[in-house]
């Protein structure tokens, strides 16, 4: 079987996406900053909040990773700071220091959100932030281009597809490695509550009565898998909505 990585494996969608895989004959190495219920192949207990911390992590990693599926995350309730760093700079971090170890044919799964889909608005800004190199260099262009606390949840998974995009072309021509985004909707996790808190009671919920409910996480590992499977090899720099088509209702 394949090796995973899997951030964000203590809860909701990662969870989720463990479980699936190590059914499926997929090893899983989890990271988390809590300890999961579940279980798996190994865990690493850190805070991927800071590249000290994530290199660390990284030590404890296999020699060989076959896929990485970057889901942990903090919504838009949490600080700037903290957003920019889980959401977007570390969860990058971790990837470069990944990708050395991955082969030909490896998966980057990234967990987006519908809420990162006015990157064009900003594809400027986005395109130069990607092009920062390394965590450091990101926050020093953050700290010249402040996000406000009301946009920085959209803001950074916007800013994460748009580095998905353009670190795919990258890989995948370099080293067939595939990196795609998922996109979900509204999903039944503890994370469901801040968005609420985020977005107001009454966009959430009109976001859930358009497609009568919200997803479960078990909706959207299957499609995790499915990136970070071979049948998906001819896929690679999209960003696949999982969202019971509410992203099409906006229209
Ligand atoms: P969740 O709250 O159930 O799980 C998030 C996991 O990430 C938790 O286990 C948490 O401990 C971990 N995590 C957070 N910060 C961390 C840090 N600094 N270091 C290590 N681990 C950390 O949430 P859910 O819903 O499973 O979220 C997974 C991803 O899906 C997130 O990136 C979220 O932004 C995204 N998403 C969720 C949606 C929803 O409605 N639930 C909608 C769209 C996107």
């Amino acid at each position: 079987g394949k090796t995973f990585v899997v951030t964000g494996v203590s809860s909701g969608i990662g969870s989720d996406t463990a479980k699936l895989v190590r059914l499926q004959g997929g090893r899983v190495i989890g990271i988390d900053r809590h300890v999961p219920a579940l279980t798996l192949d190994g865990f690493v207990q850190a805070d991927l909040s800071t590249p000290e911390a994530i290199d660390a992590a990284v030590a404890q990693l296999p020699a060989q990773v076959d896929a990485l599926c970057n889901i942990a995350g903090v919504p838009g309730t949490a600080p700037v700071d903290l957003v920019a760093r889980v959401n977007y700079l570390g969860l990058r971090h971790l990837t470069e220091a990944l990708l050395p170890r991955m082969p030909e044919g490896g998966s980057v799964v990234n967990i987006a959100s519908i809420l990162g889909a006015e990157w064009p608005q900003r594809l400027e800004a986005h395109r130069a932030l990607a092009e920062t190199a390394g965590f450091a260099a990101g926050q020093a262009w953050l700290a010249a281009h402040a996000v406000s606390q009301e946009r920085c949840y959209q803001y950074f998974k916007e800013a994460l597809i748009v580095w998905t995009y353009t670190q795919s072309q990258k890989t995948f021509l370099a080293r067939g490695i595939r990196m795609n985004c998922v996109a979900p909707g509204p999903v039944m996790t503890p994370i469901l509550g801040d968005f609420v808190q985020m977005l107001g009671e009454e966009r959430v919920q009109k976001d859930a009565h358009r497609m009568k409910r919200p997803a479960f996480s078990d909706e959207v590992a299957p499609v995790v898998a499915f990136l970070c499977s071979d049948a998906a090899r001819w896929v690679s720099g999209i960003n696949l909505p999982v969202d019971g088509g509410l992203a099409s209702t906006y229209i």
